[in-house]
This record gives C-alpha cells, sequence and structure tokens, in this order.
C-alpha cells in the first residue's frame, strides 16, 4: 500500500530562521527542521514533500495543487496567517485535513498576531513549541489519516 503524503508548507522569512530573531525563533534553521520532519515522517511512515515560499500566490498553488498530490497539509503560514483571506479559501478547497504549527507562541505576542485565517479552516494548531511543533503536527497528521481514511 502506497505511503500517505503530507505536504508540509512554510511560508515567509522561514528561510532565515536560524538567523532572524533568534530570541523568538531560536537557532534551528528551517533545514533542521526539514531534517527532524523527514526522520519522523519515515517512522511514521508517510512520505513527506516539505517547502517554502516567501509569495502568497506560490503557497495558494502549492495547496491547490495538493488536493491531487498529497494527503493532508501542514502549514506555518508565517505572516500570511494574520492577513491571507486567499489562502484560507485555498486550504478549505483542499479538501484536505489541515493542521497549523507556528514557533512561537502568538498568544502570547502582539495583538494583531493572535488572529489566524489558517486556525479557521485547521483541524488543530500547535503553537510556542518551536520545530518541535512540527514533529508534534506530523503525529497528529499520522493519527487522523489513519483513522479517517
Ligand atoms: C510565526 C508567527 C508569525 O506571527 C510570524 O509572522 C512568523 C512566524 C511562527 O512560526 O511563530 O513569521 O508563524
Amino acid at each position: 500500500m502506497a505511503r500517505p503524503t503530507v505536504l508540509v508548507l512554510n511560508g515567509p522569512n522561514l528561510n532565515l530562521l536560524g538567523v532572524r530573531e533568534p530570541t523568538i525563533y531560536g537557532r534551528e534553521t528551517l533545514a533542521d527542521i526539514e531534517e527532524a520532519c523527514l526522520e519522523r515522517a519515515d517512522t511514521l511512515e508517510l512520505d513527506l514533500d516539505f517547502r517554502q515560499s516567501n509569495n502568497e500566490g506560490q503557497l495558494i498553488d502549492w495547496v491547490q495543487e495538493a488536493r491531487d498530490s498529497a494527503d493532508g497539509i501542514i502549514i506555518n503560514a508565517a505572516g500570511y496567517s494574520h492577513t491571507s483571506v486567499a489562502l484560507m479559501d485555498a486550504l478549505a478547497a483542499s479538501d484536505l485535513p489541515v493542521i497549523e504549527v507556528h514557533l512561537s507562541n502568538i498568544h502570547r505576542r502582539e495583538e494583531f498576531r493572535h488572529h489566524s485565517y489558517v486556525s479557521r479552516v485547521a483541524r488543530g494548531v500547535i503553537v510556542g513549541l518551536g520545530g518541535h511543533g512540527y514533529e508534534l503536527a506530523l503525529d497528529a497528521m499520522a493519527r487522523l489519516l489513519a483513522t479517517e481514511s
């Protein structure tokens, strides 16, 4: 049987992890997080498709394509979480289970970060646990896909 595929999407500025505001986001790079996710996905018998873009339209195109190529989406939409109705609409249209991740605890930060459009269409949300949050999201996605398909 084919292994389920999980698309992990990362939004703007996450390519700068490791050097970007390390007191908030830590020293882990996106490549470190990808490596940890690949290991975790392998243990969970999932295929992983890990991507980052600084462009809203690119993220939306990937979400649209996921309809045919993935079984679930884990997304840290970064700044677009707080602004993008279009990305929220694309996630809703995908008909795939969505888990939202944020490295920092957005609820302990500025008021404008407390609201996320992605949360409206997410099955679950993991915030404030750094890169480990992605691995927890993979655990949760594996369980969702095993019990609901
Ligand atoms: C973030 C939180 C967002 O508010 C911010 O714009 C980011 C990163 C996080 O992972 O903590 O770029 O999504």
